[in-house]
């Protein structure tokens, strides 16, 4: 297509999607919806669990770690504890991940997705140099995108949603990816409020003075006001980098315009990458 001009190679069909989120943030729960969504749009995923600690996986996995490394083996082995078992489990497949990404490859242009689990654990995955060049080699493959879930209903106090922005933003910075804010359980919580201190940095002010008058020296000591109102103005920045969405994992609302802005993130990877 025309659109493809100047491009050395045209771009695979399918885009890749790397989700991510911090433990109990509703990861699997989303997995399991959009693998069931993509289902009844005839549309289903090529999917890749790299969660080799996860007992019940309730989804169907095209390639699945647990498949490759026994982490309960691995931490017996190496005489590790559980993160240490997890992190050397993704160690081990990641040196193989040549043939896993032949594999994707090979799929690339039968499917319109390739979903990535990654473990519930999030900094395995995204402080690791396996998660780098996991994360590296699919992004060079196809057109990929990161999608960060957020546990909207333990995010409205202002401290707590500027941690959990300023973590999006490192990540944003290590992957240098298309980037998707997701926040899950729109059922239980409406995430307009982060919307509109993702719009606006002085809402975001006004509702950090109000907390603090409510809430007193509850979330951290006053002085740390000033230092989040500044970085307010960093991460206003940020957000102009990125799409938020809203979903709920549990009762499927919300995906359509999550695939709305996948397919806007595709399209930055193909203008950017
Ligand atoms: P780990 O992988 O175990 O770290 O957790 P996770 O991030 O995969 O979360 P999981 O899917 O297990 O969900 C965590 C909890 O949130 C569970 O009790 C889910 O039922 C609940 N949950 C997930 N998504 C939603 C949602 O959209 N709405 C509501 N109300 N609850 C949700």
């Amino acid at each position: 297509s025309p659109a493809d001009k100047g491009k050395q190679k045209e771009s695979p069909r399918a885009t890749a999607m790397i989700v991510i989120g911090m433990a109990g943030s509703g990861k699997t729960t989303f997995m399991q919806r959009v693998n069931s969504y993509l289902h009844s749009r005839e549309q289903p995923a090529y999917v890749l669990n790299l969660d080799p600690a996860v007992i019940h996986l309730p989804f169907d996995a095209n390639i699945d770690i647990r498949d490759t490394v026994d982490y309960a083996e691995v931490m017996k082995q190496y005489n590790l504890g559980p993160n240490g078992g997890i992190m050397t489990a993704l160690n081990l497949f990641t040196t193989k991940f040549d043939q896993v990404l032949s594999h994707v490859e090979n799929r690339a242009n039968e499917v319109d997705y390739v979903l990535l689990d990654t473990p519930g654990q999030i900094e395995i995955f995204t402080w690791s140099a396996s998660g780098s060049i996991i994360t590296d080699a699919l992004a060079s493959a196809l057109p990929t995108v990161v999608v960060y879930i957020i546990d909207t209903p333990r995010t409205t106090a202002p401290a707590t949603f500027m941690s959990n922005m300023l973590y999006a933003c490192s990540i944003l910075y290590k992957t240098r990816l298309p980037f998707l804010l997701v926040f899950n359980k729109t059922d239980v919580q409406p995430h307009d409020f982060a919307l509109d201190w993702m719009r606006d940095f002085e809402a975001f002010q006004e509702a950090l003075l109000e907390r603090r008058q409510t809430h007193g020296e509850e979330d951290g000591p006053a002085y740390m006001d000033s230092l989040m109102n500044s970085m307010s103005l960093v991460l206003d920045e940020f957000y102009k980098h990125l799409r938020a969405v809203g979903v709920s994992a549990m009762t499927g609302e919300g995906m359509e315009e999550l695939f709305d802005a996948v397919q806007e993130a595709r399209e930055e990877y193909e203008k950017d990458y």
